[in-house]
C-alpha cells in the first residue's frame, strides 16, 4: 500500500503519519514546507507536480487547508475566497488531480470539520466550506470512476487543540485517536460518497 498524507505536520495530518507509518510500507508525508514533497494545495500545478514525483498511489488523504475566523459583519469577499482558495478548491482539485495517480480501487479521503452543520461564533466561512465539500464528495463519488472512493472526515475540535471540557460548536472536544480511527474508517468502509462524522 502506498499512501500520501498532505498536511503531515499538522495536528491530524502528523498523528496520521504517525499511525500510517507504523502499519504501511511507504507513506509520504507533505505539506508547503517540506524538503522531499512540498506541496501547496491552493495551486494546481503544485498538485500536479507533487503526483509526478510519486509512484502510483492506493490511499490519498487530505489534511490541510484554511479559512478565515471572523464574525460575519467582518468577513469581506475576499477573507471568503481565502478559504475558497485553500480549503475548498484546494480539495476539489487535489480530487480532479489524485483520480488520475492513483490506483484503480483506490481512496481519496478530504477532511472538513464539524462547523458542516453546528455554528460556532466567527466560523461561517469555515462553514460554508465545509458544507460545499459535504455536497461536492456526494455527488463526485458517483463519477469518479475505476472503483476510486471518495470519503471525508469530519471532526469536532480535537483536545489539544481546543479546551477539552470546553464545548465547541456545542460539542465536547474529541481526541486525536478517536480522530485517526475515524479516517480508518473511512479507507476500510466499501462505501462511497461518505461523510464521516466524529463529534
Ligand atoms: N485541529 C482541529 O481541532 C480540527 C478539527 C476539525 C477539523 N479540522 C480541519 O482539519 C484540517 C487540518 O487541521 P489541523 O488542525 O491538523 O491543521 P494544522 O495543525 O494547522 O496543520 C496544517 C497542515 O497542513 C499544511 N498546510 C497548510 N496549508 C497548506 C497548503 N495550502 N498546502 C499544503 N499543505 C498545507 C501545514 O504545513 P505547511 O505549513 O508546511 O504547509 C500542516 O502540515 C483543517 O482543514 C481543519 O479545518 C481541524
Amino acid at each position: 500500500m502506498k499512501i500520501l498524507i498532505i498536511g503531515a505536520t499538522g495536528t491530524i495530518g502528523k498523528a496520521l503519519y504517525n499511525s500510517f507509518k507504523e502499519e504501511y510500507a511507504e507513506v509520504y508525508a507533505a505539506h508547503r514546507n517540506s524538503k522531499h514533497y512540498p506541496v501547496d494545495i491552493t495551486n494546481s500545478t503544485s498538485i500536479a507536480n507533487l503526483f509526478e514525483k510519486l509512484p502510483k498511489l492506493d490511499i490519498v488523504i487530505n489534511a490541510a487547508g484554511t479559512a478565515v475566523w471572523k464574525p460575519l459583519i467582518e468577513l469581506s469577499e475576499e477573507d471568503y475566497y481565502v478559504g475558497i482558495r485553500s480549503k475548498l478548491m484546494g480539495q476539489v482539485n487535489l480530487v480532479h488531480i489524485a483520480k488520475d495517480y492513483i490506483n484503480d480501487n483506490g481512496v481519496i479521503l478530504l477532511t472538513t470539520g464539524i462547523l458542516a452543520e453546528h455554528y460556532e461564533p466567527n466560523a461561517v466561512a469555515l462553514s460554508l466550506i465545509n458544507g460545499a465539500i459535504h455536497s461536492f464528495v456526494n455527488a463526485a463519488s458517483n463519477e469518479i470512476g475505476r472503483g476510486i472512493r471518495l470519503n471525508v472526515v469530519a471532526p469536532g475540535a480535537i483536545s489539544g487543540d481546543f479546551p477539552k471540557d470546553k464545548k465547541f460548536a456545542n460539542h465536547l472536544p474529541i481526541t486525536i485517536e478517536e480522530t485517526i480511527n475515524t479516517y480508518k474508517q473511512g479507507l476500510q468502509t466499501t462505501n462511497t460518497g461518505q461523510i464521516l462524522k466524529k463529534y
